[in-house]
Parts: C-alpha cells; structure tokens; sequence
C-alpha cells in the first residue's frame, strides 16, 4: 500500500512540478512571494536571440493608469518596447503557461493545467496589435483571461503567479518570434 502512494506521489510530482524553475525546498528561505514580487512585478526574455527582442514591461489597466497588483478579472494592458529584427508580423499565435507558487510541494513554481485553451490563440484578435512592425515600437499587448473564468475561479486571491507568453509567427512555420516571463501578485477581484 505504502510503495502504492510512493508510486502515486512521483506521478504527481512529475506532472505537477515540471516545468518552471525549481529551488531547493527549505522552509526558512522559502518566500511567500519570490521575487518581492509583493512589490513590483519582474519579468525576463524566456529566450534570447529571437525575431522580437523587448526591452521594457509595465502592466496597467486599460486606461494606462500603472496598476499592481495586477488584476485578473480585468483585461490588464502590458505596455512593451520591443525591436523586432526581422520583417513585420502580421499572422501571430500566442501560447500562454501560468503557474502558481508554493503548494503542499513546497517552495517551487507549479505548471496550471489550463486544458489546452490558452494555446494558439489568435493573437492578432486577441490582444495584439498587428502588424507588429520592423524596428523599434512600442507594442501595447491586452492579456485578457476573462473569457476563461473557470480557469480564474480555481486560483488563489492575492498570491504570485508566473505567466510564460510567447508568440509564433503563424506564416512562417509557427516560428516562435517572442518569449517573456513575467512574474506578479495577481488579484482575482
Ligand atoms: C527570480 O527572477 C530571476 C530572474 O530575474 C529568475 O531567474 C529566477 O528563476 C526567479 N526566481 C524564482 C523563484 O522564480
Ligand atoms: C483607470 O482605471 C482604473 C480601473 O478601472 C481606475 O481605478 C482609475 O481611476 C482609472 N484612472 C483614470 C486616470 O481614469
């Protein structure tokens, strides 16, 4: 019975802690937001050297206003400046990973099953000004989970998420063309 639950507990760790960066697990260091990501949000490039290179990011509300912690019941606007060295993009899916922080694992970041919908999303109806042009500009990208409020209703109010966005370049072999990381407090509310 007991090499039963042992046999139990790897599967689930397998699915549950890959991927996303682990830390080693020891309570005294282990933040309630890693990070200070009570404080201010941070946020790197997933990959280095692809198509679109961004240089800043600062959530707000859609009205520009700085917001944060962000909210998730709202559309949140991430304000970028990017370079795109490559040519303008105008056929873009986007594929969004969440993960939360924490949990009976204990202090690492764990993958949110979100079912498959937050892949290929179309990103030019959905959020991203398209064409994304040649050279510098600065891109104004809407991350909107409302429409998946089954999603929103299993997370934890006031906690730290991490959320992988990437973009792929839809007419050239879905090539990825961006990639950040952006870690926040979010509130659901
Ligand atoms: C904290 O941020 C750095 C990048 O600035 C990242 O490499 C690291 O994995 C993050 N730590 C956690 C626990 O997410
Ligand atoms: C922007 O929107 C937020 C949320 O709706 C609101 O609290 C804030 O007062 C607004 N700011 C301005 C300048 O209208």
């Amino acid at each position: 019975m007991f090499s039963y639950f042992i046999a139990f507990a790897a599967v689930v760790a397998v699915v549950f802690c890959s991927p996303g960066p682990r830390y080693k697990h020891n309570f005294a260091d282990c933040p309630a937001f890693p990070n200070k990501t009570d404080i201010a949000p941070t946020w790197w490039q997933c990959t280095q050297g692809l198509a679109i290179t961004t240089n800043t990011a600062s959530p707000s509300f859609m009205n520009g206003t700085a917001e944060y912690p962000i909210h998730l019941s709202a559309p949140v606007l991430i304000t970028t400046d990017i370079v795109n060295s490559g040519p303008a993009l105008s056929s873009l899916l986007a594929d969004i990973s969440l993960w939360e922080w924490g949990g009976w694992l204990g202090c690492s970041w764990h993958s949110f099953p979100t079912f498959g919908l937050l892949d290929n999303i179309n990103a030019c109806t959905h959020g991203t000004p398209c064409p994304v042009p040649a050279g510098a500009s600065k891109m104004k990208t809407v991350i909107d989970f409302t429409p998946y409020a089954p999603i929103i209703k299993l997370l934890k109010n006031a906690a730290p998420y991490q959320i992988q966005y990437s973009l792929k370049d839809h007419s050239n072999g879905d090539k990825v063309v961006s990639c950040i990381m952006f870690q926040s407090e979010a509130l659901l509310q």
